[in-house]
């Protein structure tokens, strides 16, 4: 039976080998984690993270397959394959501060590896990481080996939250890549047959290690770019009396473009896309390609700047002073887990507004950081309504937000 170990129980680790267990029942997962609490919520009724369908998935293999575990040391000793999925923040201190990838978490993951292991083994990147990560990490696994073979891979992880399982399930790609050595290839064809478990082959793609790791921080940073897009046009809107919503439906209309990703918003946020630019911009600066790092750099550019002209908005269109107003908040999660917006609350929230502008103090506002209110509705009860992207009142003309 081959035995996978995962180090790092989050997001990624947790659902990820929830998965693979549940299609593969001839593999063993055990999911590793420092974290204490962590590890006993995944083995209790109230797992650490919610991802629709995942209680599920875990209920039908744990203590089968599927095992969570503080016994780090252990599991990664007996395992065939193992997965890194650790944390991989932005570095706060140090060279590359603000922007590199902090692989503190990375490299103490593989000299315990290379510490504990006693057989060979299949190393695989699924961390976020910066190209070229899987030469030092094959550098530390080496220079302590005490002979035995390490073969890694970088097999990036391109979930979403909210979707994971879904994701996981069907995903558009599988990505694996690794050295071309026959070495190499026969780990590359031990990973793949794992996800040929329900992945249709065609959908497996394998490449060299350093296009695997780029494709990931490629992958977000086009994705993030599109948003930044479409924001920098509802600025335009708003300057011009067009209208976002029918902008981004008339251009996502093109199938060269496609719909995906175009919709306005205060900005996108989240624990990936800010990291992983920043990062792309460190390894472009790094690599002597200041011109490319500018082009990426402005994509967060962007974002901070719809961040900051929402609130701008906010803050100009109630006399350019928020002291002593009270502002409630609806919503507060980066994103909603679903785009379905059949039987929402929100429908009950919109119909409850006209109690909540009764008991408001006057003039009103309601600023729409995702546009899902109904402006003209919201209008005719008597709110001073912004949506982004979308043709101003009178009251937000006559108090222009300086961005
Ligand atoms: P997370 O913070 O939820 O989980 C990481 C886990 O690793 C933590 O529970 C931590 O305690 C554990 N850990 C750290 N060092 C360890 C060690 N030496 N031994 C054992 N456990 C250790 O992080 P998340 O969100 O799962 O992300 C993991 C990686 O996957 C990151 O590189 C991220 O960029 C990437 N990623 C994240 C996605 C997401 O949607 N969250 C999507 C795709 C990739």
């Amino acid at each position: 039976m081959v035995k996978i170990c995962c180090i790092g129980a989050g997001y990624v680790g947790g659902p990820t080998m929830a998965v693979i267990a549940l299609k593969c029942p001839d593999i063993e997962v055990a999911v590793v984690d420092i974290s204490v609490p962590r590890i006993t919520a995944w083995n209790s009724d109230q797992l650490p993270i919610y991802e629709p369908g995942l209680e599920d998935v875990v209920k039908q293999c744990r203590g089968k397959n599927l095992f969570f575990s503080t016994d780090v040391e252990k599991h990664v000793r007996e395992a065939d394959i193992v997965f890194v999925s650790v944390n991989t923040p932005t570095k706060t201190r140090g060279l590359g501060a603000g922007k590199a990838a902090d692989l503190t978490y990375w490299e103490s993951a593989a000299r315990m590896i290379a510490d504990v292991s006693k057989s060979d083994k299949i190393v695989v990147e699924k961390s976020t990481v910066p190209v070229k990560t899987a030469e030092a990490i094959e550098k530390i696994l080496t220079h302590n080996s005490k002979g035995i073979n390490f073969q890694i891979l970088s097999n990036p992880e391109f979930l979403a939250e909210g979707t994971a399982i879904e994701d996981l399930f069907k995903p558009d790609r599988v990505l694996i890549g690794g050295r071309e050595t026959p070495a190499g290839q026969k780990a590359i064809k031990t990973l793949k047959d794992v996800y040929a478990h329900w992945v249709p082959e065609e959908n497996i793609i394998t490449t060299n290690l350093w296009s695997a790791e780029l494709s990931k921080l490629a992958a977000n940073a086009f994705l993030a770019q599109r948003i930044s897009s479409v924001n920098a046009m509802s600025a335009l809107c708003e300057a011009t009396g067009a209208n976002v919503n029918e902008v981004s439906y008339a251009i996502g209309k093109d199938t060269r473009i496609g719909s995906k990703f175009l919709n306005p918003s205060v900005g996108f946020g989240g624990s990936c896309f800010q990291k992983d630019i920043l990062n792309l911009v460190y390894i472009c600066e790094c690599n002597g390609l200041p011109e490319v790092a500018e082009y990426w750099r402005q994509v967060i550019k962007i974002n901070d700047y719809q961040k900051s002209r929402f609130v701008n908005r906010v803050v100009a269109s109630m006399f350019n002073t928020v002291s002593n107003k009270k502002i409630a908040v609806l919503g507060f999660a980066f994103k909603k887990d679903t785009g379905d917006t059949r039987e929402t609350p929100a429908i009950d929230v919109c119909k409850d507004f006209q109690k909540i502008y009764d008991n408001m103090q006057k003039p009103a506002f309601v600023f729409d950081g995702r546009n899902i209110v109904d402006v003209e509705k919201l209008r005719n009860i008597g709110f001073i309504v912004y949506s982004i992207g979308k043709p101003l009142d009178a009251w937000l003309k006559d108090m222009p937000a300086v961005a």
